[in-house]
């Protein structure tokens, strides 16, 4: 197969996955440019990758530079301009997912993919895990008969929630998006995915709970760096010290990450904030009811209440049930009458990005569709758009106590 050529357009954490894929897979993608505007992460490209690094579009695209695939990877209030810009300039698009913070631009993008003939791939990782591929795998194979109901919940984690949905990015909905989107528009794919069929009602509960003034404990201060409460599990200091928690520190140092420097940089900062006193109104809990064209129903639970992050899934179908945990790559399938069947799923392949594999898989799926061969997983926005429809109609019937939303894609 041919090596296809790759632009890496914003150099965050995300794109910065799709850049050393490249680096590491020089006979699949050639990364011959980077889109970037943060100074240190302009240095970064320069140093660390052998490509042409721009730091405004425009520039890169009045170069007419010849692509096989953009990987946008900036935020996602910025994908309805970088998504356009690039589908009218003729590139298709790996696309950072959500599509859109709000369903408005979701749909400008989708249009503007038809009116320009672009591919768009969403970068949905979960479907490119091996967990995931061998479920879908099963459930094509017969095994379980006929799939009749799906059961998935997303445990975020109390520390992934703490940094990304109450001081993070995502803490709030008018300056980002609803949770239902944000964290669980992976979910929504996934699961109409497994199903095998568009979606056609949602109903969804959910609520701000515990993060939030009235939990406060007495006496807490604003900032946690102040704070006499030294047992608090929520303590920015104790999160971003942890072994789980440091890695997000690089939201806020591009310093190296010693106990001192992620300190230092994290006193009085956003990420400093006492967890119940934050401007997030972004939910800690939700549940999603779906049903399906033919009357097949699933339930998705978020929650932030969670010692670890993880996703849990059942598939109960007319001869057998599927139980998994993702990042335990457990599989089980139990046959009505019969024995239980353990599976084994290997992700010792994948030794680049994170996602159970899913982002080391995803790459290698583009790679042989870009190439024109069957590539398991991969599908275009016309299907993506489904599970954006679905966590939008989700958000709807929450705000609505509940009231089924009809998800229609016309
Ligand atoms: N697929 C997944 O599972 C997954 C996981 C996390 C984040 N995301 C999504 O990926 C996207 C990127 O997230 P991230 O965590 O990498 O963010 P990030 O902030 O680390 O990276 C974005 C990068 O884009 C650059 N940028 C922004 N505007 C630019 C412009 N006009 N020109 C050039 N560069 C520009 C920024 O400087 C930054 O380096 C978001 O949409 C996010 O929601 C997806």
């Amino acid at each position: 197969m041919a090596t296809k050529k790759l632009v890496v357009f914003g150099l965050g954490a995300r794109g910065l996955i799709y850049a050393n894929f490249a680096k590491t897979y020089p006979d699949k993608f050639e990364l011959i440019a980077i889109i970037e505007n943060n100074p240190e992460r302009v240095a970064k490209a320069k140093n660390e990758f052998n490509a042409k690094v721009f730091t405004d579009y425009k520039d890169f695209l009045a170069e007419k530079i010849p692509a096989d695939i953009v990987a946008v990877a900036t935020q996602d209030e910025d994908h309805k301009e970088h998504a356009i810009s690039m589908m009218k300039a003729g590139y298709d698009l790996l696309l950072e997912k959500p599509i859109a913070n709000n369903l408005e631009d979701c749909l400008a993008i989708y249009n503007a993919s038809i009116e320009y003939n672009r591919k768009v791939i969403i970068c949905h990782v979960l479907r490119y895990t091996p967990f995931y591929s061998t479920v879908k795998r099963i459930i094509d194979s017969g095994k379980l008969g006929e799939v009749i109901t799906i059961h998935a919940s997303e445990n975020v984690g109390y520390y992934h929630q703490a940094h990304s949905f109450i001081r993070g990015p995502w803490r709030n909905k008018a300056q980002s998006s609803p949770m239902i989107l944000a964290k669980c528009c992976h979910d929504m794919d996934i699961i109409r995915y497994l199903m095998g069929e568009e979606c056609v009602s949602v109903s969804s509960y959910g609520d701000l709970f515990y993060f939030n003034k009235e939990h406060a404990p007495e006496g807490a201060t604003q900032y946690c760096s102040d704070c006499p409460k030294k047992d608090c599990v929520f303590k920015a200091q104790t999160i971003y010290l942890s072994e789980l928690g440091r890695p997000f520190s690089a939201y806020f140092t591009t310093k190296e990450q010693t106990d001192e420097n992620v300190l230092a940089e994290l006193k009085g900062s956003q990420y400093d904030k006492c967890v119940f006193q934050n401007d997030n109104d972004v939910v800690d809990h939700q549940v999603t009811i779906m049903q399906f064209a033919k009357g097949k129903t699933a339930c998705h639970t978020m929650t932030a209440f969670s010692k670890l992050i993880y996703r849990d899934l059942k598939v109960h179908g007319t001869k057998a049930e599927l139980v998994g945990v993702v990042e335990d790559n457990f599989i089980e399938i139990r046959y009505f009458g019969g024995e239980v069947e353990k599976i084994n799923v290997d992700i010792s392949m994948a030794n680049v990005g994170g996602h159970a594999g899913g982002d080391f898989f995803m790459m290698n799926a583009i790679y042989k569709d870009l190439n024109g061969e069957k590539a398991d997983g991969v599908t275009y926005l016309d299907v993506s758009i489904e599970s954006h429809l679905m966590s939008f109609g989700a958000e709807e019937s929450r705000l609505k106590g509940g009231k089924p939303t009809l998800i229609k894609k016309g």
